[in-house]
């Protein structure tokens, strides 16, 4: 990624008293940056994120990959869902950032569309190996041809629900944060609030 984009956040200054009118719904492939993007986002703009998977392991007091061990990817599914729905309805919207296989389902999708805002984070397959130092923590990410399989079958997936699709290749988290937060304001979706 791109060391200098980050300048245009620097120049940014008017930071304070922003809110949300709905959750916003990180998305794409795994590598795609969408914890650290919504982090970052959330941190200029003094909202909350919420990891999925953080969340997830708290929740059931596992990792990820122990889950998938114990219950499969089905079981994982199950509580990716549940997680989904109750992560979606909380009354303080939020930036949600959801793991990469959210979009297998119909039913996340719907989740997705009805009650948020979702921006698809695009990545390279190859960019996204690299950018994962440990994929052992991704039962999904161990085998790169098997990834890039799985990467192809859900691009249309993640279109299918997105409200805004960016392209992370070659960039750093607060160029692609500035950009997304001028595209949330735009949307209406990332307020000013009147003080
Ligand atoms: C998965 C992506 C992971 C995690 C799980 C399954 C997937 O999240 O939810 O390993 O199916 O793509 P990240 O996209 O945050 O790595």
């Amino acid at each position: 990624m791109q060391e200098d984009e980050g300048i245009k956040y620097d120049l940014w200054r008017d930071h304070v008293h922003l809110s949300l009118t709905r959750p916003v719904f990180f998305i794409g492939f795994m590598g795609a940056g969408k914890t650290s993007i919504a982090r970052f986002l959330a941190r200029k703009c003094g909202i909350s994120s919420v990891d999925m998977d953080t969340y997830i392991e708290r929740r059931e007091h596992k990792r990820i990959s122990d889950i998938f061990a114990d219950v499969g990817e089905e079981g994982f599914r199950r509580i990716e869902t549940d997680v989904l729905r109750e992560l979606a309805l909380i009354d303080e919207p939020q930036l949600i950032s959801c793991g990469g296989g959210v979009v297998a389902s119909k039913e996340n999708r719907t989740i997705l569309t009805d009650n948020g805002f979702v921006v698809f984070l695009w990545v390279d397959v190859d960019e996204a190996s690299r950018r994962i130092s440990d994929t052992s923590s991704r039962p999904l990410f161990r085998d790169l041809n098997e990834a890039r399989k799985l990467c192809e079958e859900r691009i249309p997936l993640y279109k299918s629900v997105a409200d805004i699709v960016v392209d992370t290749t070659g960039r750093n988290v607060p160029g692609i944060a500035f950009d997304i937060h001028r595209m949330l304001e735009g949307r209406g979706v990332l307020c000013r609030q009147q003080k």
